[in-house]
C-alpha cells in the first residue's frame, strides 16, 4: 500500500503543468460489452486512458467533456465509467468532467461525489473555474433536458461566466461546453448560443471555445479570431471517416498546441498536431 501511494505521488510529481488530456463524449453504458455503431465504447475509454498514461508527458488534468453515459445517464453506465477511470484516479491526475445531453446531472452527481461536488459555483448546475498555470478552463455546464439534444446554458451561469471572465482577466480563458457552437440561428444547437457569444466575443482574454457533442474533430477561428475546438469522440462517430479518440493538449505562453490522438493508431490522422495562435 505504502508503495503504490509512494508511486502515485512521483506520478502526479512528475506531472507537466502545461500538459491537459481532452476528452469527449465517452457514451459509457451499465453493460461494459455494449455495441454502438460497431464501436465497443467501454473499450475505446480503456485504450484512450492507457494512452493518456504512456505519454512521455503527464498530464496536469483531464477534461472529460460530457456525454459521459451512453443515452439517459444511468447508474449503472457512472458506475462502469468509474471504474474504466480509476487508472487516471490512480496516477493522481486530477479529473475535471463535464456534463451532456445524454447524462443525467443527478445521477452522475450520486456516482461520482469525488470529482463534482468540490465546488459548484452555480446552483444546480455543474461548473467549474479550474486555474492553470498559462490559462485559465471555464467549464460550463450545457445539458438542459436529459436525452433531448438541444442544450441551454441559462442566465444565472452566463451571469456568473462573464463574472469570473472579468475577475480573471489577467490570463487567457478557455471555455468549455458539451454542446457545439453553430453560429448558425437556422441550426440551433445551444439555444441561448447567440448571449453566450455575446459574453465570449468582447472579453478579448477569452481565446478558445472546446466543445464536443457532434463527435467531429475540427478547429476554426470565429469572425472575432477566437478558436472553435470541435473535440472528438471517445465513443462512436457519425461520419466514418471522423476519428474516434482524445486530444493532448500544451499550454504554450501564447497559443496552444492540440495533438490528435486516435483510438486506431491507422487513421490517416493520428498524431496530427494544430498550433493555435490566441488572438490579441
Ligand atoms: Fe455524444
Amino acid at each position: 500500500m505504502l508503495r503504490s501511494r509512494s508511486l502515485a505521488a512521483a506520478s502526479a510529481a512528475q506531472a507537466d503543468p502545461h500538459t491537459w488530456a481532452l476528452l469527449s463524449d465517452t457514451h459509457i453504458a451499465g453493460d461494459r460489452a455494449k455495441v454502438n455503431r460497431e464501436v465497443a465504447m467501454a473499450a475505446h475509454l480503456e485504450a484512450v486512458v492507457r494512452d493518456v498514461l504512456a505519454q512521455s508527458r503527464r498530464p496536469v488534468g483531464a477534461l472529460i467533456n460530457g456525454d459521459l453515459a451512453l443515452n439517459s445517464g444511468e447508474t449503472a453506465d457512472y458506475e462502469v465509467f468509474t471504474s474504466l477511470i480509476a487508472p487516471l484516479r490512480a496516477a493522481q491526475i486530477p479529473l475535471h468532467l463535464a456534463l451532456g445531453n445524454h447524462d443525467n446531472r443527478e445521477r452522475c452527481w450520486a456516482a461520482l461525489r469525488d470529482d463534482t461536488t468540490a465546488k459548484r459555483p452555480v446552483v444546480d448546475r455543474q461548473v467549474a473555474f479550474v486555474p492553470a498555470a498559462r490559462a485559465n478552463w471555464f467549464i460550463l455546464d450545457s445539458l438542459d433536458k436529459t436525452n433531448s439534444t438541444p442544450g441551454l446554458l441559462g442566465e444565472t451561469q452566463l451571469a456568473w461566466l462573464a463574472r469570473e471572465l472579468d475577475a480573471h482577466a489577467d490570463k487567457p480563458a478557455l471555455v468549455v461546453t458539451h454542446h457545439n457552437p453553430t453560429l448558425d440561428p437556422a441550426k440551433v444547437s445551444i439555444i441561448d448560443e447567440a448571449a453566450l457569444y455575446a459574453v465570449l466575443r468582447p472579453r478579448r482574454q477569452v481565446k478558445a471555445h472546446f466543445f464536443g457533442h457532434s463527435h467531429v474533430w475540427s478547429i476554426k477561428p470565429d469572425e472575432s479570431g477566437l478558436h472553435r475546438v470541435n473535440l472528438p469522440a471517445v465513443a462512436y462517430v457519425f461520419e466514418p471517416t471522423q476519428p474516434s479518440g482524445w486530444v493532448n493538449a500544451q499550454l504554450e505562453p501564447r497559443g496552444i498546441k492540440l495533438q490528435l490522438r486516435c483510438v486506431d493508431p491507422t487513421h490517416r490522422q493520428h498524431g496530427e498536431t494544430k498550433e493555435l495562435v490566441w488572438r490579441t
